[in-house]
């Protein structure tokens, strides 16, 4: 252990899985390791990775056969293999067979017990793996976030929704919601060191404390948040549409930090489609719900996520999802192919479609959606948006970035803005995924307020 110096992490997935990095992160570096800049210098390499899709999978693969060279040239080096992949079932001693370099397999399940298994990793030297269910995520005690200004909150885990697709429920377990007093514990801790915005997680937000008794719902969750001095903003995600009441939207509207974004994912347009996602809504409900939020909340966005090509949906069921398009025009979409999981039910249903073909109905999903994005943009030339700064922009160092409350990207110029401040910015360029714009002023009052 003492020729350990670096650790190089790797995360593939959602938020959820940033999460679990900043977690294995905090523990490396509580054990005395530092972080390394590339790959190539690193002692621990740590891949965090997803299941999501085959793709995802690929990627890992890809990526172990390049990890065999690191090892070659450097024996001493430890290989971990971590999160959602490796919980399938069978997952962990395939590749235990195939890669037998790799040193710590371990799946979501036992991210508490990391350090313990990591010495031993590190003293058997010979691969050790943690993937039973069940093993529980205990508090983790030392997490070291990626950003200062802006941070992740799980407020649960695991998901009970079984959408008939989806791997998720199988490799992180049943939904376990956090208590709140831990969760605002840590939310007041994340203020008083600096973080101006928050974003809560869970697969299901909403429903938050059902398998907790004497519990708040979300939405009085949110209650109990907003008033932690210090926060700007708060974010959410993700929330499940047959879950979103009119209380939250209530919320949402009454609650200044609580940014007016709606993420909710519809998945498909056709009926028929739904019910064999399990998604227990139907689009008439969606809408019905879509007209709610804007009728409340008049000056909110809402994204949403699609997957096309799921078994059995023919020309007449992608029409429906079109239509969804132009009736409740979104302000953006995450658009993906379908692709079947083992052990989900979806993957065992007839009609499974042809590659061309789901790609195809992708396309013209992303080019009318791209149309759209870029319509509503255009509606905010000319006006003054609020925006909290993340930094310098990444692809172009001239300009800042930072998101409006509806969580768009706006790029803009401005000779120094500090990450975590408020600024209004004018906006003079839109296109479908992002804007420009001119900075205006520092919206000081706010941040006097807010300053420590
Ligand atoms: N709990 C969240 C996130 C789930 S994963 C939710 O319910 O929205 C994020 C997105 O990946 C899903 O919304 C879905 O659109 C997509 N997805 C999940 N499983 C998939 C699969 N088998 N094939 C293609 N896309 C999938
Ligand atoms: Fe997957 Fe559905 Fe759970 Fe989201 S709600 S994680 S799509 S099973
Ligand atoms: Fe997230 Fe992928 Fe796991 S989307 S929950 S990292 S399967």
């Amino acid at each position: 252990m003492e020729n350990l110096k670096k650790y190089f992490i790797y995360t593939m997935g959602c938020q959820m899985n940033l999460y679990d990095s900043e977690v294995l992160a905090g523990y490396l570096e509580s054990m005395g390791f530092i972080p390394a800049s590339v790959e190539e210098e690193a002692d621990i390499l740590v891949l965090n990775t997803c299941a999501v899709r085959q793709k995802a999978e690929e990627k890992v693969f890809s990526k172990l056969g390049m990890w065999r060279a690191h090892k070659e040239s450097k024996p001493k080096m430890l290989m971990i293999l971590w999160g959602c992949m490796v919980q399938q079932k069978g997952k962990a001693a395939y590749i235990r067979k195939r890669y037998p370099y790799i040193d710590l397999i371990g799946g979501p399940h036992a991210l508490g017990r990391f350090p313990e298994l990591f010495e031993e990793a590190t003293i058997a030297r010979t691969p050790v793996i943690a993937v039973e269910e069940g093993e529980g995520r205990s508090r983790v005690f030392s997490v070291k976030r990626e950003d200062d200004v802006f941070a992740w909150v799980p407020i649960s885990y695991g998901c009970n929704n079984f959408c008939s697709y989806c791997i998720v429920p199988y490799v992180r377990g049943p939904e376990k919601s956090r208590p709140s007093a831990e969760i605002i514990s840590e939310i007041e801790s994340l203020a008083d060191s600096g973080y101006r915005e928050i974003t809560l997680l869970g697969q299901n937000v909403n429903s938050y404390g059902k398998d907790l008794s004497d519990t708040p719902d979300f939405a009085d969750l949110l209650r109990k948040i907003t008033p932690i001095q210090g926060l700007l903003r708060i974010r959410y995600m993700t929330s499940h549409p047959r879950d979103f009441t009119v209380k939250m939207i209530q919320t949402v509207a009454q609650e200044p930090k609580i940014c007016e974004h709606f993420h909710l994912p519809l998945q498909a347009g056709s009926n028929r489609i739904l019910a064999l996602m399990n998604r227990g809504y139907t689009r008439e409900a969606y809408l019905e719900l879509v007209s709610k939020i804007r009728e409340i909340v008049p000056s909110c966005s809402i994204t949403t996520d699609f997957i096309v090509g799921f078994p059995g949906e023919k020309e007449k069921d992608f029409r429906l999802t079109m239509d969804m398009l132009e009736k409740v025009r979104f302000d953006a979409a995450f658009t993906f192919i379908y692709s079947p999981r083992e052990g989900t039910k979806a993957a065992e249903m007839p009609g499974q479609l042809p590659a061309a073909e789901k790609r195809a109905r992708l396309i013209l999903l992303n080019k009318r959606q791209a149309e759209i994005s870029q319509e509503i943009n255009a509606q905010l030339l000319g006006t003054k948006q609020e925006i909290l700064v993340e930094g310098k922009s990444k692809t172009d160092p001239n300009y800042y970035s930072g998101r409006t409350r509806t969580n768009k990207i706006i790029h803009f110029q401005c000779d120094n803005a500090h990450a975590g401040s408020l600024v209004t910015v004018g906006i003079n360029e839109a296109k479908a995924w992002t804007l420009r714009g001119e900075y205006i002023s520092a919206d000081t009052d706010k941040i006097f307020i807010f300053k420590k």
